[in-house]
């Protein structure tokens, strides 16, 4: 029998605007969620990073149940309802108006799945960011499975001598997944001429090709081409299988040292660096910086490992300290050049408001030909 990890990202509302859930809001959503344990869960756990909650579940319904949708469902009723009462900020902003549409595939809520038959010694890392989009992980994933310089298991480990197939999604065409399989090493340049562009394309899938199973599954939902108009910034959410033939977790987390700019910050408008935090990290200089978060789990017939927190180290103080530095540096240039997310990502219609007047304002001189310093 297999087991299937079901991780899924929602924004229910905030305390502060889009800071962090209320205390009372993530315990409700835990207790529906651990409620279901009862019967069609094996096992859960519901923590939350900025203002988006992660709700991890351990199954054997396989990927794309309806009936783990439906239960998931309840829980964000039950959450949106806590939400109300206490006068939290954007109620639901991640479920209104997708309603249960939901339970199609790629529509709605960040959701990230993957089904296998479990390893004796099973190990899986949960990743969560808040401010930025699922494309925020192409670097990171790219450099633990595809460099040398940051993945030494790949001269290291026989088994991972073949390599990676990545899985890649181009998330701005609205009709169906449309998806490119890259194999790595041979199609590196190609992989890095898509991954290049975090707005428009985000690694789907990551499997092993020395085993062909599965090491990450990332969630790659776009809501501005779900609802049609924007609500919310798909804050993504990834599981990633470690060790034997998947690099260790030191392999995974490394690279998130780098701390690369994102799209995401402040009003989902703006470049940030994106920093590693512990486990129920809120956000705050200018609703940032864009965070990511890392739960590293132990896995035996669906039963959870209590997490680690894998940021919460020393080292990565001094790695915070070095990222809160770039995201003041860039901050000081404001709405000028990359601070900026290029026009057609920016999410707030008063800017194309703003740039449809002043076009219609806008005068052509034409210089005379008489002027011209040629005819002289
Ligand atoms: P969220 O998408 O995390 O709700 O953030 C909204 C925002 O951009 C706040 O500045
Ligand atoms: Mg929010
Ligand atoms: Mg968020």
């Amino acid at each position: 029998m297999k087991t299937t990890l079901t991780a899924v990202r929602v924004d229910l509302g905030a305390v502060g605007g889009h800071l962090q859930p209320s205390e009372l809001l993530v315990s409700s959503v835990r207790a529906s969620v651990e409620e279901k344990t009862d019967n069609l869960l094996i096992d859960c756990w519901v923590n939350f990073t900025g203002d988006d909650i992660t709700i991890l579940c351990t199954h054997e319904n396989g990927i794309d149940s309806p009936k783990i949708r439906e239960a998931l469902w309840d829980a964000f009723e039950k959450g949106v309802a806590t939400a109300g009462e206490q006068g939290l900020y954007g109620v639901g902003q991640d479920i209104r108006d997708t309603g249960m549409t939901w339970a199609a595939k790629g529509l709605g809520p960040a959701l990230a799945e993957m089904s296998f038959a479990e390893r004796p010694n099973e190990a899986f890392l949960i990743f969560s960011i808040d401010k930025a989009l699922p494309g925020a992980f192409n670097l990171p994933f790219y450099l633990a499975f595809v460099d040398p310089m940051h993945c030494p298991g790949l001269i290291l480990s026989p088994r991972m001598r073949q390599g990676f197939r990545l899985v890649i999604m181009d998330v701005l065409y609205k009709e169906y997944d449309r998806e490119i399989e890259l194999n790595a090493p041979e199609d590196i340049y190609n992989m890095a001429a898509l991954l290049r562009d975090q707005n428009r394309y985000a690694i789907r899938r990551i499997e092993s090709r020395s085993t062909d199973e599965q090491a990450v599954a990332s969630s790659t939902t776009r809501m501005s081409n779900i609802a049609g108009k924007i609500m919310g910034k798909d804050d993504p959410v990834a599981i990633v299988r470690i060790q034997d033939a998947f690099p260790a977790a030191g392999e995974v987390v490394a690279p998130f040292q780098i701390g690369p700019y994102v799209g995401g910050f402040m009003r989902g408008c703006h470049h940030g660096p994106l920093m590693p935090v512990p486990l129920s990290t809120k956000v705050s200089y200018f609703d940032g910086p864009p965070i990511v978060s890392c739960a590293a789990f132990g896995l035996r017939e669906g039963r959870l490992t209590p997490p680690v927190d894998v940021f919460e180290h020393p080292m990565w103080d001094h790695v915070r300290t070095r990222i809160a530095d770039k995201a003041v540096e860039i901050r000081r240039q404001g709405f000028f050049g990359n601070a900026m997310q290029p026009f057609e990502t920016i999410q707030y219609g008063g800017l194309v408001n703003i740039l449809r007047d002043l076009d219609e304002r806008f005068e052509i001189r034409r210089i005379r030909l008489t002027d011209s310093w040629t005819d002289s």
